[in-house]
């Protein structure tokens, strides 16, 4: 049986007093039964994580470089993430792939290293509203989901995200045949791709707009193991009922 996970994703969000909201979700989930992973900005993994000891929730980034050190001015690798006490790393964000002009190779390449620096790698993929409307979802998170994800993937330390675009930060989610056919796509994919051990342990998150009122619908679909949480990972008082409904 997979282990649920609860993912936050904080972006570019978060000063130090907002580790408050770290200490208030731990005092409200002492002893989760699921998997709780919080992605604050790099200036607060450090404090974040030797706050988290010794409650199981994990820190991570939320990108790293595909090299392990070297001429990178203000880029982060994945030996340095894990060196200030992440243990996984969200990578392939779409505000990272437009932002930052990501393809899914730089994805790849950013994995593998991840993987090597013993990271948990959150890898996501997801289509635009434009695509959907073509039709071309499932080919759009076939293309990603192949490039994107190297061959150091185990069935620990990979973490498929799906998150279409449209959804993220706008209130409008999929229906439940919507991510349900996308997640159940994903899962015979890697089933495909890596046989059967990895492909079924690893865990597929959804994204986009996961809130609590939605979220108990959102975690009976098919194949979703969890999900990544915008916005309504910032404060404890948001994150916790959707914590509570996994
Ligand atoms: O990575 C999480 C994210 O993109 C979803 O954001 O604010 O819609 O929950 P949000």
């Amino acid at each position: 049986m997979r282990r649920k996970l609860a993912a936050g994703n904080w972006k570019m969000n978060g000063l130090m007093a907002d580790l408050a909201q770290v200490d208030a979700l731990m005092a409200a989930h002492p002893d989760p039964q699921v998997d709780l992973l919080l992605c604050p900005p790099a200036t607060l993994i450090q404090s974040a994580a030797s706050r988290a000891q010794p409650h199981p929730m994990m820190i991570g980034g939320q990108d790293c470089h595909s090299s392990q050190s070297g001429a990178h001015t203000g880029d982060i690798s994945a030996g340095q993430l894990a060196d200030a006490g992440a243990r996984a790393v969200i990578l392939g964000h779409s505000e990272r792939r437009v932002d930052h002009a990501e393809d899914s190779e730089t994805v790849r390449a950013k994995a593998r290293a991840a993987h090597e620096a013993g990271l948990m790698t959150v890898i996501c993929v997801g289509e635009s509203l434009a695509q959907r409307e073509a039709l071309n979802t499932l080919d759009i998170i076939d293309g990603q989901l192949s490039s994107s994800v190297p061959d150091t993937a185990t069935g620990e330390n990979l973490v498929i995200a799906y998150e279409p675009i449209w959804a993220i930060g706008t209130g409008h989610v999929p229906g439940p045949d919507q991510i349900g056919e996308v997640h159940d796509f994903i899962r015979a994919r890697l089933e495909r791709r890596f046989g059967a051990g990895v492909g079924r342990s690893a865990r597929l998150l959804y994204g986009g707009s996961v809130k609590p009122d939605n979220a108990a619908q959102i975690f009976q679909v098919s194949n979703v193991d969890g999900a990544l949480v915008g916005g309504a990972s910032l404060t404890a008082a948001d994150f916790g009922p959707i914590i509570a409904a996994l």
